[in-house]
């Protein structure tokens, strides 16, 4: 890797930022494309959030990725504001403009949508479950409707939870509805797409436990939990014989955009990316 006097800086803000992989995959990419450049953690107090930001001009920061506890104060601060990003209410992606003002925006709905894509066959016009109504979910359901599905439920624990995703990102050719746990037969038996966005399978947290029985067998199901790889969820979905998709590639597509931005060049989601990445999540 070169890092030379004329490297371009970019990183990532978070609170604490110990556990985050976007050093390694962007310094990956930096590596492979012979990029004089440089990506590195940001560790910034919530109180110190603002004026760490306001500063990446002035330290000739390219910009920087946005994760827990900022992605919704750095909506607030950015000069220019990504329509998506203002829908879906969180930053994750900061580019510093040759006018040194910062522009910011979401890529994780890039990353859902070129994730399942990469998958599976998303048909256009169908329907999805989402489980989950938190800051992921929001994401998600603005992923899901730009896709182009047609109708999508979201089911929850807090029901009015899902009511105010419901009524927010629903639009005369995308339908919503919200949905209790214990409704979930009907939506399930019609959806096309299944995705977990809850924290439900991590490691460490209690299993998801849905029964597949009623789902479609053409149904694509996704969990965006990647620790485990494979998930509760997953695992029973490919023991009915449905087609998985992981929770990986979101992480790792999602950084395309913000690397392509600051270093002038568009990085690619390989094998031995997701290897390399995979390993690391294994120590
Ligand atoms: P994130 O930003 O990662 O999406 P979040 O905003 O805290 O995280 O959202 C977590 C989601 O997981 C919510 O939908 C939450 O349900 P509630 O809205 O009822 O809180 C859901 N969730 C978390 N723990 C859960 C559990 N034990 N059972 C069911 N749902 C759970």
């Amino acid at each position: 890797m070169t890092i030379s006097g004329k490297a371009q800086i970019a990183g990532v803000f978070g609170w604490p930022i110990g556990h985050s992989r976007s050093p390694l995959i962007h310094n990956f990419w930096l590596d492979q494309l012979g990029i004089d450049g440089a990506y590195v953690p940001l560790a910034v107090a919530p109180d110190d959030f603002e004026q760490a930001v306001r500063a990446l001009p002035a330290l000739g920061f390219r910009g920087a990725n946005v994760t827990i506890p900022h992605k919704q104060a750095a909506l607030r601060i950015v000069d220019h504001l990504d329509p998506l990003a203002r829908e879906v209410g969180a930053v994750n992606t900061l580019v510093v403009e040759e006018d040194g003002t910062i522009t910011g925006s979401n890529t994780d709905v890039f990353g859902f949508a070129e994730n399942l894509q990469v998958g599976g066959a998303v048909p256009m016009g169908g329907t999805a479950v989402v489980l989950g109504a938190g800051g992921a979910a929001r994401a998600i359901c603005v992923a899901l409707r730009e896709i182009g599905l047609a109708k999508l439920t979201v089911v929850n624990r807090t029901l009015a939870h899902a009511e105010t995703l419901a009524n927010t990102f629903a639009r005369d050719s995308f339908s919503m509805a919200a949905c209790a746990w214990e409704d979930l037969e009907k939506p399930l038996s019609e959806a096309d797409v299944i995705v977990n966005t809850t924290s439900l399978g991590m490691a460490g947290a209690p299993p998801l436990e849905i029964d597949l029985a009623p789902a479609k067998s053409s149904a694509l199901v996704n969990d965006i939990v990647y620790t485990p790889l494979q998930t509760p969820l997953l695992k029973a979905a490919r023991a009915r014989g449905l087609t998985t998709v992981d929770g990986l590639g979101m992480l790792l597509h999602q950084a395309r955009p913000g690397f392509a931005a600051w270093f002038g060049q568009a990085p690619e989601v390989t094998d031995e990316l997701r290897a390399l990445v995979l390993k690391d999540l294994g120590s």
